[in-house]
Protein backbone atom coordinates (compact mmCIF):
# COMPACT_ATOMS: atom_id res chain seq x y z
CA UNK A 1 0.00 0.00 0.00
CA UNK A 2 0.71 3.16 0.62
CA UNK A 3 4.41 4.45 2.06
CA UNK A 4 4.23 6.75 5.09
CA UNK A 5 6.89 8.71 5.90
CA UNK A 6 7.23 9.14 9.72
CA UNK A 7 6.00 7.63 13.08
CA UNK A 8 7.62 4.23 14.29
CA UNK A 9 6.25 0.87 13.78
CA UNK A 10 4.77 -1.13 16.27
CA UNK A 11 6.06 -4.93 15.53
CA UNK A 12 3.57 -6.06 12.52
CA UNK A 13 3.30 -9.39 14.61
CA UNK A 14 1.41 -7.77 16.85
CA UNK A 15 -1.31 -7.18 14.09
CA UNK A 16 -0.69 -10.42 12.73
CA UNK A 17 -1.37 -12.43 15.63
CA UNK A 18 -4.95 -10.57 15.94
CA UNK A 19 -5.83 -10.45 12.14
CA UNK A 20 -4.47 -13.77 10.65
CA UNK A 21 -1.96 -14.24 7.50
CA UNK A 22 -4.29 -13.32 4.95
CA UNK A 23 -3.38 -9.42 6.27
CA UNK A 24 0.32 -9.69 5.05
CA UNK A 25 -0.15 -8.02 2.97
CA UNK A 26 -1.60 -4.97 4.21
CA UNK A 27 -0.32 -2.33 6.24
CA UNK A 28 0.34 -3.32 9.59
CA UNK A 29 1.79 0.43 10.83
CA UNK A 30 0.94 2.17 13.55
CA UNK A 31 2.45 5.30 15.20
CA UNK A 32 1.51 6.16 18.72
CA UNK A 33 -1.55 6.23 21.26
CA UNK A 34 -4.56 8.27 21.55
CA UNK A 35 -6.26 8.52 24.62
CA UNK A 36 -4.52 4.97 25.48
CA UNK A 37 -5.62 4.07 21.66
CA UNK A 38 -3.39 2.70 19.11
CA UNK A 39 -3.02 4.98 16.15
CA UNK A 40 -3.58 3.14 12.91
CA UNK A 41 -3.17 6.06 10.84
CA UNK A 42 -2.45 9.44 12.36
CA UNK A 43 -4.17 12.63 10.93
CA UNK A 44 -1.17 13.57 8.81
CA UNK A 45 -1.71 10.15 6.93
CA UNK A 46 -5.11 10.64 6.38
CA UNK A 47 -4.51 14.44 5.53
CA UNK A 48 -1.38 13.16 2.82
CA UNK A 49 -3.75 10.00 1.74
CA UNK A 50 -6.97 12.40 0.99
CA UNK A 51 -5.27 15.04 -1.00
CA UNK A 52 -3.93 12.10 -3.53
CA UNK A 53 -7.51 10.25 -3.56
CA UNK A 54 -8.79 13.93 -4.26
CA UNK A 55 -6.06 14.56 -7.32
CA UNK A 56 -7.03 11.14 -8.65
CA UNK A 57 -10.91 11.73 -8.69
CA UNK A 58 -9.98 15.36 -9.85
CA UNK A 59 -8.26 14.02 -12.69
CA UNK A 60 -10.81 10.78 -13.90
CA UNK A 61 -13.46 13.65 -13.92
CA UNK A 62 -11.55 15.18 -16.72
CA UNK A 63 -13.76 18.66 -15.74
CA UNK A 64 -17.01 17.39 -15.64
CA UNK A 65 -18.99 18.03 -12.22
CA UNK A 66 -19.76 15.68 -9.85
CA UNK A 67 -22.35 14.51 -6.51
CA UNK A 68 -21.07 13.26 -3.82
CA UNK A 69 -23.38 11.53 -2.11
CA UNK A 70 -21.93 10.79 1.89
CA UNK A 71 -23.18 7.69 3.59
CA UNK A 72 -23.98 9.12 7.38
CA UNK A 73 -22.83 9.54 9.58
CA UNK A 74 -18.97 7.88 9.49
CA UNK A 75 -18.34 9.52 6.28
CA UNK A 76 -18.98 13.08 7.12
CA UNK A 77 -15.48 13.82 8.02
CA UNK A 78 -14.14 12.38 5.21
CA UNK A 79 -16.50 13.37 2.57
CA UNK A 80 -15.90 17.26 4.22
CA UNK A 81 -11.79 16.42 3.76
CA UNK A 82 -11.99 14.92 0.63
CA UNK A 83 -14.64 17.03 -1.35
CA UNK A 84 -11.64 20.21 -0.55
CA UNK A 85 -9.22 17.73 -2.60
CA UNK A 86 -11.11 17.74 -5.49
CA UNK A 87 -11.29 20.11 -7.79
CA UNK A 88 -14.28 20.15 -9.57
CA UNK A 89 -17.38 21.64 -9.19
CA UNK A 90 -19.22 19.68 -7.30
CA UNK A 91 -22.25 19.19 -4.82
CA UNK A 92 -23.24 17.30 -1.56
CA UNK A 93 -26.82 14.77 -0.68
CA UNK A 94 -26.16 12.43 2.09
CA UNK A 95 -27.61 9.47 2.98
CA UNK A 96 -28.06 7.42 5.80
CA UNK A 97 -28.56 3.68 6.48
CA UNK A 98 -29.84 1.32 9.04
CA UNK A 99 -28.40 -2.07 8.92
CA UNK A 100 -30.08 -4.06 11.85
CA UNK A 101 -28.62 -4.35 15.52
CA UNK A 102 -26.89 -1.92 17.16
CA UNK A 103 -23.04 -2.45 18.50
CA UNK A 104 -19.81 -2.79 16.24
CA UNK A 105 -20.80 -4.79 13.21
CA UNK A 106 -23.22 -4.52 10.40
CA UNK A 107 -25.66 -7.51 10.72
CA UNK A 108 -27.32 -8.04 7.29
CA UNK A 109 -30.27 -6.23 6.51
CA UNK A 110 -29.81 -2.57 4.85
CA UNK A 111 -32.51 -0.37 4.41
CA UNK A 112 -32.15 3.50 3.85
CA UNK A 113 -33.52 5.71 6.77
CA UNK A 114 -32.32 8.98 4.44
CA UNK A 115 -32.92 9.37 0.81
CA UNK A 116 -31.19 11.82 -1.15
CA UNK A 117 -32.47 15.08 -1.86
CA UNK A 118 -31.77 15.81 -4.94
CA UNK A 119 -32.31 13.68 -8.25
CA UNK A 120 -28.87 11.81 -9.72
CA UNK A 121 -30.27 11.10 -13.29
CA UNK A 122 -27.60 11.85 -15.91
CA UNK A 123 -24.75 13.18 -13.03
CA UNK A 124 -21.64 12.13 -12.24
CA UNK A 125 -21.80 10.39 -8.61
CA UNK A 126 -19.33 9.37 -6.26
CA UNK A 127 -20.97 7.13 -3.03
CA UNK A 128 -18.48 8.38 0.11
CA UNK A 129 -18.28 6.60 2.42
CA UNK A 130 -16.14 5.57 5.60
CA UNK A 131 -15.38 1.70 5.24
CA UNK A 132 -15.77 -1.30 3.08
CA UNK A 133 -16.40 -3.80 5.43
CA UNK A 134 -18.84 -7.00 4.21
CA UNK A 135 -20.01 -5.08 1.53
CA UNK A 136 -23.64 -5.50 2.04
CA UNK A 137 -23.78 -1.44 2.83
CA UNK A 138 -22.52 -0.21 -0.45
CA UNK A 139 -23.92 -3.10 -2.53
CA UNK A 140 -27.15 -1.76 -1.33
CA UNK A 141 -26.80 1.64 -2.63
CA UNK A 142 -24.91 0.90 -5.97
CA UNK A 143 -28.14 -1.15 -6.89
CA UNK A 144 -30.61 1.69 -5.82
CA UNK A 145 -28.63 4.14 -7.22
CA UNK A 146 -28.32 2.69 -10.71
CA UNK A 147 -32.12 2.77 -10.61
CA UNK A 148 -31.74 6.41 -10.74
CA UNK A 149 -29.58 6.13 -14.03
CA UNK A 150 -26.57 8.57 -13.42
CA UNK A 151 -24.17 9.30 -15.94
CA UNK A 152 -21.31 7.42 -13.61
CA UNK A 153 -21.21 6.33 -9.97
CA UNK A 154 -18.46 5.17 -8.53
CA UNK A 155 -17.09 4.81 -4.68
CA UNK A 156 -14.73 6.05 -2.45
CA UNK A 157 -13.73 4.71 0.63
CA UNK A 158 -11.51 5.38 2.90
CA UNK A 159 -11.15 2.29 4.44
CA UNK A 160 -11.36 -1.21 2.89
CA UNK A 161 -11.43 -4.47 4.33
CA UNK A 162 -11.38 -6.89 2.06
CA UNK A 163 -11.40 -9.97 3.80
CA UNK A 164 -14.68 -9.17 5.71
CA UNK A 165 -16.12 -9.21 2.34
CA UNK A 166 -19.52 -10.80 1.42
CA UNK A 167 -21.06 -9.10 -0.93
CA UNK A 168 -19.02 -8.88 -4.46
CA UNK A 169 -18.04 -5.05 -4.45
CA UNK A 170 -15.11 -2.71 -5.22
CA UNK A 171 -14.50 0.21 -4.77
CA UNK A 172 -12.86 2.81 -7.37
CA UNK A 173 -11.06 4.78 -5.03
CA UNK A 174 -9.91 3.19 -1.49
CA UNK A 175 -7.96 5.18 1.31
CA UNK A 176 -6.31 2.28 2.74
CA UNK A 177 -7.04 -1.31 2.85
CA UNK A 178 -6.60 -2.96 6.72
CA UNK A 179 -6.58 -6.51 7.83
CA UNK A 180 -9.83 -7.53 10.33
CA UNK A 181 -9.35 -4.83 13.23
CA UNK A 182 -12.20 -2.94 13.88
CA UNK A 183 -11.35 0.65 13.90
CA UNK A 184 -12.43 4.21 15.44
CA UNK A 185 -12.12 7.95 14.79
CA UNK A 186 -12.00 9.96 12.12
CA UNK A 187 -16.02 9.50 11.94
CA UNK A 188 -15.99 5.76 12.79
CA UNK A 189 -18.05 4.86 15.48
CA UNK A 190 -18.05 2.19 18.43
CA UNK A 191 -21.89 2.34 19.85
CA UNK A 192 -21.87 5.97 17.83
CA UNK A 193 -18.66 7.41 20.20
CA UNK A 194 -15.48 8.03 19.41
CA UNK A 195 -16.68 9.74 15.61
CA UNK A 196 -14.77 12.71 16.84
CA UNK A 197 -11.16 11.38 17.52
CA UNK A 198 -9.03 12.97 14.78
CA UNK A 199 -6.83 9.97 13.93
CA UNK A 200 -8.04 6.24 12.77
CA UNK A 201 -7.19 3.97 16.01
CA UNK A 202 -7.57 0.20 16.91
CA UNK A 203 -10.00 -0.53 19.22
CA UNK A 204 -8.89 -4.16 20.48
CA UNK A 205 -11.31 -6.75 21.88
CA UNK A 206 -12.52 -6.15 25.27
CA UNK A 207 -11.48 -2.60 24.84
CA UNK A 208 -14.75 -1.14 24.85
CA UNK A 209 -16.12 0.71 27.85
P1 LIG B 1 -20.68 -3.14 5.51
O1 LIG B 1 -22.11 -2.98 5.09
O2 LIG B 1 -20.48 -4.41 6.30
O3 LIG B 1 -19.70 -2.99 4.40
O4 LIG B 1 -20.40 -2.10 6.61
C1 LIG B 1 -20.28 -0.83 6.41
C2 LIG B 1 -20.44 -0.08 7.70
O5 LIG B 1 -20.17 -0.86 8.89
C3 LIG B 1 -19.45 1.01 7.74
O6 LIG B 1 -19.89 2.13 7.03
C4 LIG B 1 -19.37 1.28 9.22
O7 LIG B 1 -20.43 2.10 9.61
C5 LIG B 1 -19.52 -0.07 9.86
N1 LIG B 1 -18.21 -0.64 10.17
C6 LIG B 1 -17.62 -1.71 9.60
N2 LIG B 1 -16.41 -1.92 10.13
C7 LIG B 1 -16.22 -0.96 11.06
C8 LIG B 1 -15.14 -0.62 11.93
O8 LIG B 1 -14.08 -1.25 11.99
N3 LIG B 1 -15.35 0.45 12.72
C9 LIG B 1 -16.46 1.20 12.71
N4 LIG B 1 -17.49 0.93 11.90
C10 LIG B 1 -17.37 -0.13 11.08
MG1 LIG C 1 -20.50 3.93 7.48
Amino acid sequence: MTGFTSGSAIPCSILHRRTGPESRDTVCMATTTYQGLEVLYSRQQIAERVAEMGAQITRDLNGERLVMIGVLKGAAPFLADLSRSIQADATFDFVAVSSYGKGSRSSGAVKLIKDLDEPIEGKNVLIVEDILDTGLTLAYLRKIFLQHHPKTLRIATLLDKPSRRIEKIDADYVGFSIPNLFVIGYGMDYAERYRNLPDICIMAPGQAE
